[in-house]
């Protein structure tokens, strides 16, 4: 019944429970005003090249807004060759860790997820200007524009 009135309404079951509506302003899908939603429950991540909504584990999913990079989570990238070297000097205990590096430019996005225990460093093929992005799983996204 819900599915039903969502529909003729044209929006989505979460739009109309949360009356939450979205609609997009990146119709041209620039692939660097891609989003990021991470579910708090399970570390699920969804992206997006528009706003939308997404829910996992039951809830409606925030969408991560990129910080500038602080002490904590300084994003370092080097050129060697044709790559991006990027490293980040963070924990990465079972608690506290980086959960994934991506590189994203005006037409493409590539991402690298990162788990406990394992070294940050991680390499792109340049591809020309975009930005670099870190994600904390306690602290949030982190950009630096490369
Ligand atoms: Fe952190």
């Amino acid at each position: 019944m819900i599915a039903d009135l969502a529909k003729a309404l044209g929006v989505s079951i979460a739009e109309l429970l949360t009356g939450d509506f979205r609609e997009n302003t990146n119709q041209s899908a620039n692939m660097k005003k891609m989003l990021f939603y991470v579910c708090p429950i399970c570390g699920n991540i969804v992206t997006s090249v528009g706003a939308g909504t997404f829910s996992c584990c039951g809830i409606t999913l925030l969408q991560q807004e990129a910080e500038q990079c602080d002490a904590n989570h300084d994003i370092k990238v080097e050129v060697i060759d044709h790559e991006y070297f990027v490293t980040v000097q963070h924990a990465m205990s079972k608690d506290h860790y980086i959960s994934f590096v991506a590189y994203i430019t005006s037409g493409s996005f590539e991402m690298v997820k990162l788990y406990p225990e394992q070294d940050i460093a991680v390499r792109f093929y340049k591809q020309g200007h975009g930005i670099l992005l870190a994600y904390c799983n306690k602290h949030g996204l982190f950009q630096v524009r490369v």
